[in-house]
């Protein structure tokens, strides 16, 4: 059986690398030629730990290699997976699902007969339905069909992920697409790993509904901090306790500076907007709490530095570590670090930022901000010290060692990830987010 993989951002670099592990022979396909050049020289483009060894050596091998051509790889492949992105669309919640349309229309007059075209990309709920129609019509190459096989990966995880996945969804009616996709996954259900075959319709709503709930759980707990903020109370021992009982657990109840990244934010997003279109107004109507409840933290964060500086914050020198939407990636879409950060140096503050792997991507979308090569020269002379990105490079620091260094003592964890004992211990003046 042989693969493509159309799209080559996080998912689909990852899932063509990944499918090359696992024997098969694998063409990737992406528009932007400078960007298959460098994978056909194995180098990733981006940050995401183990992917680069991976895929350099399948290219090595010719197990792998990448292609601007959907013409090439539709005459070449049986199996061809769609990974192309849905960004949120400018100034509405919708998805702009163009992308994969534009993939369904190109594969489709150039297909070999019994081709299956399977989607991964997120969508909402009724695209798959209308791609399949697409495609049916466009092809003229006999038993072509289409399936929703959504994706669950995390960046900074993304190889394990793919390649030992928590479970497996397919959303298709037809036993034999069912069988070719059970070839594709056989490592993995070897393993255990639960497959649920479903209609397309609830296969795209898995991904909706296992999104929201996520960025649900993050902003439940971070309602909870903005009740503890005016209570004295402390979230992360309210999160303890609450996590203790294994129908809530403790995971994805870390308060703090809330989500961000390519995917929960715009799809809570998307997911309003299609309840909408479907005339279900108050469904997932309570999404937009979510979502405001997650924008608020970042106010909450830029005001808790003001009142940490003394109401001044016009040059100050703030120190903020982590510009990336979580640790171990360097993808800064909708990162409420680099907004925070943006939004200091909008008041005036000196603002300095390090990151160990997001520099070039913040760079790029916050120009005007300072960055900092090392994380000693990121806090050298700072007036505050801001946590805002979990990495654990900054978890290590020696809290005394980096109190010789700055001009006043005070750090705010936007995490909750640092120790308060330890920072207190050391003269510091500390500050997570709901807590006292
Ligand atoms: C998310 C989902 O977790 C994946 O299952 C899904 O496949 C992916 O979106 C996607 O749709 O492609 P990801 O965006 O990589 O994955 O990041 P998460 O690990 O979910 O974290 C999202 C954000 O939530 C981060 O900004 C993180 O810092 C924040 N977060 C996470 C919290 O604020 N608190 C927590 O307790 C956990």
């Amino acid at each position: 059986m042989k693969i493509s993989v159309i799209g080559t951002g996080y998912l689909g670099a990852t899932h063509a690398a990944c499918m090359a592990e696992l024997g098969f022979d694998v063409v990737g396909v992406d528009v932007d030629p400078a960007k298959v050049d460098q994978l056909n020289s194995g180098v990733v483009p981006f940050f995401e730990p183990d992917l680069e060894p991976l895929l350099r050596k399948h290219v090595e091998t010719d197990r792998l290699r990448f292609t601007t051509s959907l013409v090439e790889a539709a005459a070449f492949a049986d199996v061809h997976f769609v990974c192309v992105g849905t960004p949120q669309q400018k100034g509405r919640l919708a998805a702009d699902t163009s992308y994969v349309e534009a993939v369904v229309e190109g594969l489709a007059p150039h297909l070999r007969p019994g081709a299956l075209v399977v989607g991964k990309s997120t969508v909402p709920v009724g695209t798959a339905a209308a791609l399949r129609e697409t495609l049916l019509r466009l092809s003229p190459a006999p038993d072509v069909e289409l399936a929703w096989n959504p994706e669950f990966l995390r960046e900074g995880f993304a190889v394990a992920d793919t390649l030992r996945p928590d479970r497996l969804v397919i959303g298709t009616s037809s036993t034999y697409v069912e069988e070719q996709l059970r070839t594709v996954y056989a490592h993995a259900l070897a393993d255990g790993c639960p497959l649920i075959v479903t209609s397309l319709e609830t296969a795209e709503l898995v991904k909706s509904a296992a999104n929201s709930f996520l960025a649900t759980k993050i902003s439940f707990i971070n309602a909870m901090a903005e009740i503890c903020e005016a209570t004295g109370a402390d979230v992360v021992q309210l999160a303890d306790a609450i996590g203790h009982d294994v129908r809530i657990g403790r995971r994805f109840l870390g308060a703090g500076l809330g989500f961000g990244g390519g995917c929960l934010p715009k799809d809570i997003r998307a997911f309003q907007a299609r309840a909408n279109e479907l005339g279900l107004t108050k469904s997932v109507a309570f999404l937009g709490d979510v979502d405001d409840i997650n924008v608020r933290r970042r106010a909450r964060t830029v005001s808790l530095a003001h009142e940490v500086l003394g109401g001044r914050i016009s040059d100050r020198k703030v120190a903020v570590l982590g510009a990336a939407f979580k640790p171990n990636s360097d993808d800064v879409r909708d990162s409420p670090a680099l907004d925070v950060a943006d939004q200091l140096h909008l008041r005036g503050a000196e603002v300095v930022v390090y990151d160990p792997a997001a520099t070039g991507t913040a760079r790029r979308r916050s120009p005007q901000l300072t960055y900092a090569s090392r994380l000693e020269e990121a806090y050298d002379c700072a007036d505050l010290v801001m946590v805002l990105t979990e990495w654990s490079e900054f978890l290590a620091l020696d809290p005394a060692a980096v109190a010789g260094k700055v001009r006043a003592r005070n750090v705010i964890d936007g995490r909750n990830a640092l120790d308060p004992v330890t920072w207190r211990a050391a003269g510091w003046h500390y500050r997570g987010l709901g807590r006292p």
